[in-house]
Parts: structure tokens; C-alpha cells; sequence
């Protein structure tokens, strides 16, 4: 992933104070939020409608259907969706359900094919989602077929990634969802040119929500991948440019020291820090050396205590022979493993506690910036309200005078204590949402 050279010297020297300091970036507060949204089928009904029928998701990358013809299929939040390249090499997105009798169209996870035969009575769609032909036409009765496509989802394929709203009726608009300064930082990238090498569908027995938190949680590394990564790792240092709803973030290596005495910018990052991206409201990119990690969070449907995890792993360029694949999969198990090992077992004990009467709340500390976010998000979201998102001057680098001058002048109060106050933008604890999320824990 590249990074422009002034974002390069702005990190790096945020991070080396940050090493220095044995400090990260953190926002002004403690967050508590209710155990309950990792349980609650209502609030799931909720996320349905508030979150994936209204925001862009990342659902794919345009590598993972090149050519016309390529199709890939996934159960998604609110539908199970086929995704094409149509022969004018723009993608389409539709329900995966045919408009006779509402059969699944496509089985197959990927493929490509001219057309589509539904398996229950034949009939036949194009990659363009129009309805081309219907079996024994002259018994069936007369049918509109211009009428009769598969339904179209609201999709958009930008900086190479195939974005989707999960409702017909919506329109798209991914440059204004991201906002100016992720919408350049993704065009900077070069992901838009990367290649899916692989992808895995994981089937988890927790949440969405329980999941997303965990890979953008940097709190946990030196514990529960004490063996694992991080080693390799500073601990508990993240470097975070939040905006709006999405943020960028940088967690360094160890072997950044080997650049100590350089001019900041005049190294590139990528083998001294893992950079992410956190796309609102529910993917992330992750980035290597040598591959970025692509991943988004789907609801399972049917029960709330469950989820699906798509992994798409994008390299620079197509592999081009095994050594090359030796590579991406060695990187790949060492992934996989800590995830299946270590961050997936964790979850699944938040998950287990999350039913429990006792466990109310749980807690989010001031230094979990984009697990904060995150719920921020998605406390705005379930309330049905606009948001802008947090602005950047909310995260700090710790407790520095004119950060807290900042503070104290928003909130019209004395920020000489440890705490800082609320501010103005932040989600406040009394909100209509926050109480609609506080009720009752539902029953085990
Ligand atoms: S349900 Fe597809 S042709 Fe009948
Ligand atoms: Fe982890």
C-alpha cells in the first residue's frame, strides 16, 4: 500500500514520539457501551435496515471478477447477491433470486458464464441481470421481461473495490461516504491495482460486531498473540489519522529502530509498520509488505450470535509462479492461524459473556480509538441520524495542554482534572440511542 511521502513524514515522527514516550493516540474518554448489541435479534433487524440498507459496504474486489463473464456469489446482509462482470466491463450487483419463484440463481461461489439458468424451471439471465429467456414460453403465459430482470442493487466500483447498498430502492455515492481525505488516501494506495490471490469465507459462532472489534483492537497483541506477533510488534502504539466515520492507522514494528536516524519521509513505511485502513461500517484493510488483507464482517441472517468473515488476500501484483504463492500462503498461515488460534476463541468468550444477565456493559479504553469509532458509528447509525463522523482533533497523542485547551473550550469547562469532559460531537451518553441500546439485557 503506498503512502504519500508527507503522510510518511507525519508518521513517523508521531511514532517515534509515541515510541519515546511509551505513549499511543487516544481520545478523550472511556467508552462503555451495552453487552447486549452482540446478542439482541431485535437490534440485528435494526442494523439491517439502519446500517446495510443505507451505508456503501465493501463487499468485494473488482480483481475477484477481472473478465466478462467472472461472477462470484455471497450471502450478504440483507440478501444473498450475485456479483458480475458484464461484457461492457462494468460490474453488476443483484439478488441472487430468480424473479419466477424466487429460487437461488447461482450456487457456485464463483465462476463465469455467458448466462444464467435457474436450476428449478430454466429460466435464463444475462451477466447484465436481464431476464433472456423463459422455458416452454408458450404454455407459460405472457411475461414482461424487461420486468422480470434480477433485482439490481446500488453498486459502484471504486479504487478497485466493488461497493454495495443493500437496498433497491437507494442510490450510491462512495466518494461522498468516504469523505475527500480517505477517498485520496485510497486512490494513493494502489489497491485499485492489487489482484485477489485468495479468499476464504470464515464461519464464526460470534457476532459481527465481536469480530470487526478484534482486528481493529491493538490493546490486545502483547497478550494474546504474546507468541505470535508481537514480537515483531511495538505494543499498544497506534499512530491514527481519523476521519470522519473511517480512519487510518499505522502500528510499528520492532524493526523500526533500524530507521531511527533517518529524515522522516525519506523511508517508505510499509516494512516497519502494518498500515490499516478502517472503512465504515464494517471492513477493513490490512497492510504487509508483500499483501493487504481484506476484510468485511457480514451478519449471519438467521442468528444474531453468528457471522461471517470474508477474507480476501490482494497482492501487488498476479502470482506468477509457486515461489510467489509459497509466499502469499506462508503469510497467510501465519494470518489464519493467529486469528483461528488466538483472536477467535477471545471473541467467542465475549460472545458467551455478552448472554450472560450479569454482564451488563462492557468498556472500551481511551487508547482503543477505532474500536471507539467504530461504536460511534454505529451508534449513530442505529439512530437513525446523520453523522459526520469524529473530527481528527479528537484523537491526541496523549494528554497534551492544547489538546486539552481544545477540549475545555468546546465544553465551556475546567479541563485541569483527569477528565477531560464530553465533547460536543462525541456520542453522548444520554442520546436516544444510547437509551434504546441500554434497555433491558434480553433474557439467556
Ligand atoms: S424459480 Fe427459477 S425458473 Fe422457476
Ligand atoms: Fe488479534
Amino acid at each position: 500500500m503506498k503512502i504519500s511521502a508527507e503522510r510518511t513524514a507525519r508518521l513517523t515522527k508521531k511514532i517515534f514520539r509515541h515510541i519515546d514516550g511509551a505513549t499511543t493516540d487516544r481520545l478523550p474518554n472511556i467508552k462503555t457501551f451495552p453487552a447486549s448489541i452482540y446478542v439482541d435479534p431485535e437490534l440485528a433487524k435494526l442494523e439491517r435496515r439502519r446500517i446495510f440498507a443505507t451505508c456503501p459496504i465493501a463487499i468485494a474486489h473488482g480483481s475477484e471478477v477481472s473478465n466478462p463473464g467472472d461472477f462470484i456469489t455471497m450471502q450478504a446482509n440483507n440478501h444473498d447477491v450475485l456479483i458480475t462482470r458484464k461484457r461492457d466491463q462494468t460490474v453488476g450487483v443483484y439478488v441472487n433470486s430468480c424473479r419466477h419463484r424466487g429460487a437461488t440463481l447461482v450456487a457456485e461461489l464463483c465462476g463465469n458464464r455467458k448466462t444464467f439458468t435457474c436450476p428449478y424451471h430454466g429460466w435464463t439471465y444475462g451477466a447484465d441481470g436481464e431476464l433472456r429467456s423463459i422455458s416452454f414460453s408458450d404454455t407459460y403465459g405472457d411475461v414482461v421481461r424487461a420486468e422480470n430482470g434480477l433485482i439490481a442493487l446500488p453498486s459502484e466500483e471504486r479504487h478497485g473495490f466493488i461497493w454495495i447498498v443493500e437496498d433497491p430502492e437507494a442510490t450510491i455515492d462512495v466518494a461522498s461516504f468516504l469523505g475527500p481525505e480517505i477517498d485520496a488516501l485510497l486512490s494513493e494506495s494502489g489497491l485499485g491495482q492489487y489482484t485477489c490471490a485468495k479468499s476464504e469465507v470464515l464461519e464464526l459462532p460470534q457476532n459481527w460486531k465481536i469480530m470487526a472489534d478484534g482486528l481493529l483492537d491493538g490493546y490486545h497483541v502483547k497478550f494474546l498473540h504474546g507468541a505470535t506477533i508481537s514480537p515483531y510488534m511495538h505494543d499498544n502504539i497506534m499512530a491514527v489519522d481519523v476521519f470522519g466515520r473511517h480512519a487510518f492507522h499505522a502500528t510499528p514494528r520492532r524493526r523500526i529502530s533500524e530507521i531511527a536516524d533517518k529524515t522522516p519521509g525519506t523511508t517508505p513505511l510499509n516494512r516497519y509498520c502494518i498500515f490499516s485502513l478502517a472503512l465504515a461500517p464494517n471492513s477493513q484493510l490490512t497492510s504487509h509488505p508483500d499483501h493487504t488483507e481484506f476484510w468485511t464482517f457480514l451478519q449471519d441472517r438467521q442468528q444474531t450470535t453468528k457471522c461471517r468473515a470474508l477474507l480476501r488476500i490482494l497482492t501487488p501484483q498476479p502470482l506468477k509462479d509457486d515461489a510467489a504463492r509459497q509466499i502469499m500462503e506462508k503469510n497467510y498461515k501465519i494470518l489464519v492461524d493467529a486469528v483461528k488460534n488466538e483472536d477467535i476463541p477471545a471473541g467467542n468468550g465475549v460472545q458467551r459473556s455478552s448472554a450472560m444477565p450479569a454482564v451488563k456493559t462492557v468498556q472500551l479504553g481511551r487508547n482503543e480509538v477505532l474500536n471507539q469509532l467504530f461504536h460511534a458509528n454505529y451508534e449513530h447509525l442505529m439512530a437513525g441520524g446523520e453523522w459526520e463522523g469524529l473530527s481528527p482533533s479528537y484523537v491526541t497523542e496523549g494528554d497534551d495542554l492544547s489538546f486539552k485547551a481544545a477540549v475545555t473550550a468546546r465544553a465551556g469547562g475546567d479541563a485541569s482534572g483527569s477528565d477531560l469532559g464530553e465533547p460536543s460531537d462525541q456520542p453522548a451518553a444520554s442520546s436516544p440511542l444510547s437509551s434504546q441500546l441500554n434497555r433491558d439485557h434480553p433474557a439467556a
